[in-house]
């Protein structure tokens, strides 16, 4: 009945605590602050706005509501595997309770703004059988080869336009970079960690101290 047909959610993913989502808040908007003052950022400024223009990344990036890390996008039902997901004895067994996810990199592209997140073996038990297929992104074929888990992340802002689920698309970008081997430019270190430029308004912020946060997995229905 329509009933069963709504029972299955938008998505299911680890939704952090309010206290450390105040904390990554302060943190990521004082990245940002930071980010648009830098010369390096100056010179590749072109990448974001078409023109030579100074950007004000904290207005340029808009806040996509509760910060989470979505495990299995579910479509409700629509998308491909979301049943078999919802199945999954780990799935059901995690469902409500507390883990600790470590964020480890910061990234911002002219599109979106997000914290990567390295999942444990444990973790990795609820990241989707069929993430190799949805690592199958037509705009990043060599995402293919990276290992499972390689999406996991949390969205921070995206710029106007554009949808969250680029954010894990732009991450792939960077990883499949790396792992060609392109050592991407250091530019700076900052504070917070090492920031790195890939190219064409990729930037990564490798954490001095990863980001501990707990999250409770779950799911939205909106
Ligand atoms: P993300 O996980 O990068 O934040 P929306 O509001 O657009 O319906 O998306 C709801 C959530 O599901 C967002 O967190 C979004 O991206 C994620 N999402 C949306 N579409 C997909 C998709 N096709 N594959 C994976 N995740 C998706």
């Amino acid at each position: 009945g329509p009933l069963e047909e709504v029972s299955l959610p938008l998505y299911f993913g680890w939704f952090l605590l309010s206290s450390i989502q105040d904390k990554i808040k302060c943190t990521s908007m004082d990245f940002l602050k930071t980010l648009d003052t830098l010369e390096a950022f100056k010179k590749h400024l072109i990448d974001f706005s078409g023109k030579a223009e100074e950007v004000d990344l904290e207005q340029y990036f808009q806040p996509t509501g509760i910060l989470h890390c979505t495990t299995k996008f579910c479509n409700y039902g629509k998308a491909e595997g979301a049943k078999e997901y919802a199945e999954k004895q780990a799935v059901k067994d995690s469902y409500g309770s507390i883990f600790n996810l470590s964020l480890g990199a910061l990234f911002v592209t002219p599109r979106t703004f997000g914290a990567r997140v390295s999942l444990t073996e444990e973790q990795l038990q609820l990241w989707p059988a069929d993430a190799d297929a949805e690592k199958q992104v037509e705009s990043v074929p060599a995402a293919a080869s990276l290992p499972l888990g390689s999406r996991a992340h949390v969205t921070l802002g995206c710029a106007e336009g554009v949808e969250p689920v680029q954010t894990g698309i732009d991450l792939l970008e960077i990883l499949t970079l790396q792992q060609e081997g392109q050592q991407g430019e250091q530019v700076e270190e900052m504070e917070l960690g090492t920031l790195t430029y890939y190219g064409t308004g990729k930037w990564l912020l490798n954490l001095r101290e990863p980001i501990s946060a707990p999250a409770c997995f779950s799911s939205f229905y909106g």
